[in-house]
């Protein structure tokens, strides 16, 4: 099956991190989004991306409040460690969420990979094998990108993920930082030696499923 390029990967997460920021700061209350994962981001037939399912989005906390107290709801996988731990939700936990899937798109795999061998099961505890900075880094990216991506950008998103995967909730960026950030690095592809592989855009991944056009951007209307 034909794959996303790299860059048509890095524009939807984009796209996708630009639809959290929203939910995050965009409106007169803050939303969580607290089921991001790469299922519930939707592509309409121009792989545009929407967030999908808001059944689980709660109001952000108010007044001098830090965090909102649920009980654990979400996805295994990509929920952040102390909202696991402590059912206290803020912003910072969809943050982590989208750190994961930013291991996903690089190394196109789901943040559970049963018919695996166990050290390579779940995708977090694997990458943590291949630190960016190492030698080995390169062999957690996703074999079916070849050399169709520029390894330079694949490391700044993998510090990316990195930073948003802290595990000090706080340390983490906003999502506003991270937006930066990924515009950053698809400008920099444009100029750079980058050799995205831009015939596989009529493709479909695996990852992102595929979703009639809607009027809203980045936001599921
Ligand atoms: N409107 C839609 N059009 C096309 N595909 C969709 C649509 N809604 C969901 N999907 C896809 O169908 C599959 C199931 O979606 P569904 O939302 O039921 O489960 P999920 O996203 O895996 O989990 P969750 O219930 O936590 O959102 C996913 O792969 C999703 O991307
Ligand atoms: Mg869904």
């Amino acid at each position: 099956m034909p794959i996303l390029s790299w860059r048509k990967r890095l524009e939807i997460i984009l796209g996708a991190g630009e639809g959290l920021a929203y939910l995050h700061g965009g409106m007169e209350v803050q939303v969580i989004y607290r089921d991001f994962k790469s299922s519930n981001v939707l592509l309409d037939k121009d792989f545009k991306p929407k967030l999908s399912d808001f059944g689980l989005a709660r109001e952000g906390p108010t007044g001098d409040r830090t965090h909102v107290s649920t009980a654990v709801v979400g996805t295994y996988g990509y929920a952040a460690p102390e909202y696991v731990e402590t059912g206290h939700l803020t912003i910072h936990s969809d943050v982590w969420s989208f750190g994961v899937v930013l291991y996903e798109i690089l190394t196109g795999r789901r943040t559970l990979e049963r018919n695996r061998p166990v050290v390579e099961q779940k995708l977090l505890d694997w990458v943590k094998q291949f630190p960016v900075d190492s030698k080995r880094f390169s062999m957690i990216i996703d074999p079916r990108l070849a050399n169709e991506y520029s390894f330079k950008s694949a490391k700044q998103t993998a510090k990316l993920a990195d930073s948003c995967l802290k595990k000090n909730a706080r340390e983490r960026p906003a999502m506003t930082q991270v937006v930066e950030s990924l515009k950053q690095i698809i400008q920099d592809l444009e100029g750079g030696s980058t050799s995205t592989n831009m015939n596989a855009e009529s493709s479909q991944s695996s990852l992102f499923r595929r979703k009639q056009n809607k009027v809203c951007p980045y936001v599921l209307s």
